[in-house]
């Protein structure tokens, strides 16, 4: 029986299934095996071969993550304090904080109006005007946004030009594959985004592709690099037990006391609020991030509890990709010639269909009305659209200056931010949910 108070979300725990939910609830009485444990270096091995790649190293999050390939950076390559790292406007406060944290220099590059990315004209102005002011920019950190892989072809053979060490920001895109023919390979294979530079990042947080609450890996297939990414998930150390609980809490609560009971008299936003304010469950982003300041519990290694958690959800990946494919098509098709406009994917790649972006003159209200309508109202409430991202560096409190953002100098970005939502591909949204999004969207052709 559909539970009418429980929402149609992109968010709250959107892969959790009820395997999911049991296993949490099993580790939860079993503190023994929350921070150390054989999993931890399963997962990696699993990861490192499912990836093609050498080396994989966990971490609790794509934070900790990026902050520890930075800093294995600035050991191997020398990287350092002030200098440029490039990266796109159009992201979360997430992707920026770990270089900022080590006294990196952020320098934004615009993205494409098409497929969210970075826009490769403006890319090649923007190491331009480095190289003028007499600063060239050490670092590319390029994001596949939304799981739409980025142009790797044009990527890759920029960054060698100009001698700038490559990152992927893989955070939205575990599964998505790129043709390797267009960068020079003798074969016409995919190959996985994540292993195109020097090194990637994945995240396994609440609203990615495969979820653990917290969590993220970096794979490298340098030696060098790999050795101190090792020592950094040495140094960094294992999370706290108070942190650990909280993130098992997560799925329990959200499962079996948060959603079912979201929309009646609002409890279960009541609870979520509390729970969040009060520290038994955490939140995706603090407040501290949002000015650019570290939390303590960053950076650190992934412990062995949320390992377990993600080798359950690694292992339905083919299941969580094949029906997100499915989602993704079938409101390519229902919402073709109206006037939201379509996610474009090249022919050849392979996307990891992570949310359904669409642009709409009126985006920011359709996302309104999604959250707010009363019951009744338009008849299609009780769903709850995505907003990534409806600031130029998401979420919408983050200060920009901060973040050394200036405005005006992404301008594909700012305009983005203002007509883009989300519509939900995961496990939990069942054909009948996108019908009632396809039919909610219908009030604004
Ligand atoms: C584009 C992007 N990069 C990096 C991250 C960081 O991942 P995590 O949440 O695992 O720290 C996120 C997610 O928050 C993201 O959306």
């Amino acid at each position: 029986m559909p539970n009418k108070f429980k929402p149609i979300s992109i968010s709250l725990s959107p892969n959790v299934e009820k395997d999911d939910v049991l296993l949490a609830l099993n580790l939860l009485i079993r503190p023994w095996k929350w921070k150390q444990g054989k999993e931890i270096e399963i997962l990696e091995k699993e990861f490192a071969n499912y990836l093609g790649v050498k080396h994989a190293v966990s971490f609790n999050s794509g934070r900790s993550s990026l902050y520890a390939i930075l800093k294995a950076l600035s050991e191997v390559e020398g990287l350092k304090s002030k200098d440029s790292i490039l990266l796109q406007a159009f992201t979360c406060n997430a992707a920026i904080n770990p270089a900022l944290w080590l006294g990196l220099n952020p320098v934004y590059v615009d993205c494409s109006q098409e497929n969210f990315n970075m826009n490769i004209e403006d890319l090649k102005k923007k190491i331009d005007i480095q190289k003028a002011q007499g600063k060239p920019a050490k670092v590319l950190m390029v994001q596949h946004t939304f799981g739409l892989p980025a142009n790797m072809d044009e990527i890759v053979k920029i960054a060698k030009e100009n001698n700038l060490i490559l990152i992927e920001d893989c955070a939205h895109a575990l599964g998505a594959e790129f043709s390797t023919k267009k960068v020079g390979l003798p074969t016409e294979a995919l190959a996985k985004v994540g292993t195109f530079g020097k090194a990637g990042f994945f995240s396994f947080s609440r609203d990615k592709v495969i979820s653990c609450v917290y969590g993220g890996m970096a794979v490298t297939n340098d030696d060098n690099l790999a050795r101190s990414l090792r020592q950094a998930q040495g140094k960094f150390s294992q999370p706290s037990l108070f942190w650990i609980k909280q993130q098992l809490l997560h799925p329990i609560l959200l499962y079996y006391f948060i959603l079912p009971f979201y929309n009646f008299f609002n409890l279960g936003k009541i609870i979520l609020v509390f729970t969040q304010v009060s520290h038994i469950l955490s939140k995706a982003v603090s407040w501290k991030e949002k000015k650019g300041q570290m939390p303590d519990y960053f950076p650190k290694a992934l412990p062995n509890a949320l390992a377990i958690l993600a080798l359950n959800q690694f292992a339905k990946l083919d299941k969580f990709y094949n029906h997100r494919k499915k989602l993704f098509e079938y409101y390519a098709k229902e919402l073709a010639g109206s006037k939201f406009v379509l996610p474009k994917i090249e022919t050849g790649y392979k996307a990891s269909y992570l949310r359904f972006t669409v642009k709409h003159p009126d985006a920011h209200k359709i996302i309104y009305d999604s959250w707010h309508l009363p019951r009744g109202k338009a008849g299609k409430e009780n769903i709850l659209l995505g907003d990534w991202y409806t600031t130029v560096i998401a979420p919408f409190d983050t200060k920009l200056e901060t973040m050394n953002y200036k405005n005006g100098s992404c301008l594909n970005a700012e305009i983005l931010s203002q007509i883009t939502l989300n519509l939900p591909t995961h496990i939990n949204i069942k054909e009948k949910d996108a019908e009632r999004i396809v039919n909610f969207l219908k009030n604004y052709k």
